[in-house]
């Protein structure tokens, strides 16, 4: 049962779809203060568990620190940040009471979970204008199930979306393509999807192509789909400021980009420089900015991803600005003039204040330039902490408008819905564009809600072992809210990678419905053909491949059934206090459960299994060990060129050959693994078009 309970005049997300019956009274769990903004408590028992927020750092059980819903570009995803790109405000109490709660708020949201007081939940933001959706249900799956009925139907990609992707930020010719398609293709290492980075397009102007690199991209295209493979290139979300630039002289003589209060268009240093932001919000402006994906996909593109859309900000005029003004008072203080011992200068005003825990607050609240102290005003501290602020900075988001139904509304206010509305404009327009086709589209920055329209990643991990884990226990919490197709940068974004590094992670992205490889300009490069014995690397991608008719099938029946692609064991086993507690194994579909190695140097794992299952291992030589074992701890051996996969009892999967490409796949011979005497029901289609329900996407295969 799900009730809805309406506080002052919440704006329209348009997050939930279904109509849903008010509340009478107050919220029956916790207590709910709408005098100074909104505040909701409540008191958790010792073991209450709380699930949720979907992309959110650290554990599956979100309790014990402070999350804030802040979409944000920061890629140090370190243990003590609170925002990252998402602002997934749905979490589920589960323990002597369950119930679900979706907080329906587009601006800053922060959710303290145990970290002022260990037993108290506190969820709270600036203004009381919000609509609080209240669930109740048998269980957490229970709760996550009606939630997402309410939010409609995922985002279901192509099929070809299944395979591998190779991406990295600094291709940027025909040629740099060219390699990356023959280093896969000669090497045999399937592949199905080359991502195009920012360097494609004629200085960062979205929908553009560098015309020198590029010269008849349409020819191109289907040079590189004559190998099956397609490239999928990004749309970030500043559009260029250049006179003659059609996008840009369109959307100022329509004013569809965001303004300032004085109607100027706001201006934001991203990637090409300075740019304008396209009024996502507005009716008309979002139509015109998703039309300019017809540019592309005339020139026979199928996919995209959408970056920089929280939206990410370098710096604006008015921040530089100010920080002339502060250099300017610096370099004329007595301080830096003479006589001035350096390190006296350097330690002079340290901020005392404890440095805010996410990034971004670092310096408005330990360093910014709001001091009154006028030594303070001189020492390097405040200068420095300026220089860190002019990214992302609250001041900016507060100074620019969007035009909703004909009204204005401050950015900040509704600064989390960016992401999620760039995206809708990409869905909606492909919707114009081909009814019955499916395109791939993912984004960086999302709200619940964009999970109607495309997918996301993570963002800018690091090559790091811990962000293995975090990738791992971020997915089941982002399926709870609606987000099916996803996966991180394998291999790791930031930071160089190393071989083993990259399998292991590979052998965890073997399962996630993204699988992409991407690696920041400047990196080492992480191409699977760039280390020694590649074999290695063509066996556990080529697992993913013999997997995809299952995965597929799974991913299929999660989105048609508004259900769960990844789940936590808990949701699976209720009654085992062990699996309850278990945050580095997933349950896959409705057969498996993933347990990848995330540990340098380990040569096996410990899982936990809360009933028996079999454990299975796609060997290097193409064939799989089999092994029953029974409940309980178990250590398994899992060298670094194979790929685990635990298959509960009673359940049997489907297998593939290994193919090339997704196009390649012969689904109609598949083998089976798991338990002999089952039966299995695969979801297959065209993978193209949307004729979900039919009864022929089904058959039932016996082992
Ligand atoms: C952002 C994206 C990253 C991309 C880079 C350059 O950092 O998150 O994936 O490679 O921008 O476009």
């Amino acid at each position: 049962m799900i009730r809805k309970y309406v506080y002052g005049k919440p704006f329209s997300t348009e997050a939930v779809v279904a109509d849903v019956s008010a509340g009478e009274g107050s919220p029956a769990y916790g207590r709910v203060e709408t005098e100074k903004g909104f505040c909701f408590t409540y008191t958790m028992e010792e073991t209450d568990i709380v699930y949720g927020l979907g992309e959110a750092n650290r554990g599956l059980n979100k309790r014990g620190y402070c999350y804030i819903s802040d979409c944000t570009d920061d890629p140090n995803h370190t243990e003590d940040k609170r925002s990252l790109y998402g602002a997934h405000n749905f979490i589920v109490v589960s323990g002597k009471e369950t119930f679900g709660l979706f907080f329906d708020y587009p601006s800053a949201m922060t959710f303290d979970i145990g970290y002022t007081r260990m037993d108290t939940l506190q969820v709270s933001c600036e203004s009381a204008d919000l609509n609080l959706y209240v669930i109740e249900g048998d269980s957490p799956y229970d709760i996550v199930k009606q939630f997402r009925k309410i939010i409609g139907r995922s985002y279901i990609p192509p099929k070809y979306a299944f395979g591998f992707g190779q991406s990295r930020w600094g291709y940027k010719t025909k040629e740099d393509f060219r390699k990356v398609a023959s280093g896969y293709r000669e090497n045999k290492i399937p592949l199905d999807m080359v991502y195009m980075d920012i360097d494609y397009m004629q200085d960062f102007k979205d929908f553009t192509l560098n015309e020198k690199n590029f010269p008849d991209f349409p020819e191109f295209v289907q040079e590189m789909k004559s190998q099956n493979i397609r490239l999928i290139p990004i749309i970030d979300a500043g559009v260029k400021i250049e006179d003659g630039y059609d996008i840009y002289e369109e959307g100022v003589a329509n004013r569809y980009f965001c303004q300032r209060e004085d109607g100027s268009d706001f201006v934001a240093a991203v990637w090409p420089g300075d740019t304008h932001f396209p009024d996502v919000l507005n009716n008309e402006a979002r139509t015109w900015f998703g039309d300019k994906y017809r540019i592309l996909t005339d020139q026979g593109i199928e996919g995209f991803w959408n970056d920089m859309n929280e939206p990410a900000i370098f710096y604006s005029p008015e921040g530089i600005a100010e920080l002339k003004e502060m250099l300017k008072s610096f370099l004329e203080s007595e301080n830096y003039n003479d006589g001035v011992n350096a390190g006296e200068l350097a330690t002079a005003d340290i901020p005392k204040s404890e440095a805010g825990a996410n990034g971004t607050d670092d310096a408005d609240e330990g360093t910014g330039s709001g001091s009154d102290d006028g030594a303070a005003a001189v020492s390097l501290w405040p200068l420095m902490g300026k220089i860190g602020a002019l990214a992302n900075s609250k001041e900016d988001y507060r100074n620019f408008y969007h035009v909703v139904n004909g009204e204005r509304v401050r950015h900040d206010k509704v600064h989390n819905l960016f992401g999620y509305y760039m995206t809708r404009a990409a869905g909606e327009a492909f919707e114009r564009i081909d009814p019955k086709k499916r395109f791939l589209m993912f984004s960086r920055s999302s709200y619940i809600g964009m999970h109607r329209y495309g997918g996301i990643w993570m963002g800018d991990n690091k090559s790091w072992w811990s962000h293995i884990l975090l990738n791992l226990k971020m997915l089941p919490s982002l399926n709870m809210c609606g987000f099916l197709y996803t996966g991180a940068d394998l291999g790791g974004f930031g930071a160089d990678t190393t071989r083993d590094l990259l399998l292991r992670w590979l052998a965890l992205g073997v399962f996630t419905p993204l699988m992409r490889n991407h690696a920041a300009a400047g990196t080492r490069e992480q191409e699977c053909y760039q280390f020694e014995d590649m074999e290695d690397f063509r066996h556990v991608i080529g697992v993913r491949y013999r997997l995809i008719p299952y995965l597929y099938s799974e991913y299929m029946k999660a989105a048609l059934n508004d259900d769960l692609y990844f789940k936590p064991l808990a949701f699976v086993y209720p009654e085992d206090s062990m699996a309850v507690q278990v945050e580095d194994q997933m349950m896959l579909g409705n057969e498996a459960m993933i347990a990848p190695v995330y540990t340098q140097n380990a040569r096996g794992r410990y899982v936990y299994l809360p009933e028996e299952m079999k454990f299975v291992k796609f060997l290097p030589d193409g064939t799989i060990s089999e092994e029953i074992l029974s409940i309980g701890h178990h250590y398994v051996e899992i060298a670094l060129n194979e790929v685990p996969l635990f298959i509960r009892s009673g359940k049997c999967i489907p297998l593939a050959q290994a193919a090339q490409c997704v196009d390649a796949l012969n689904t109609e011979h598949l083998t089976m693994i798991g338990y002999e005497g089952t039966e299995y029901t695969l979801y297959d289609d065209d993978g193209f078009g949307k004729d979900y329900e039919k009864k022929d996407n089904y058959r039932t295969i016996k082992y």
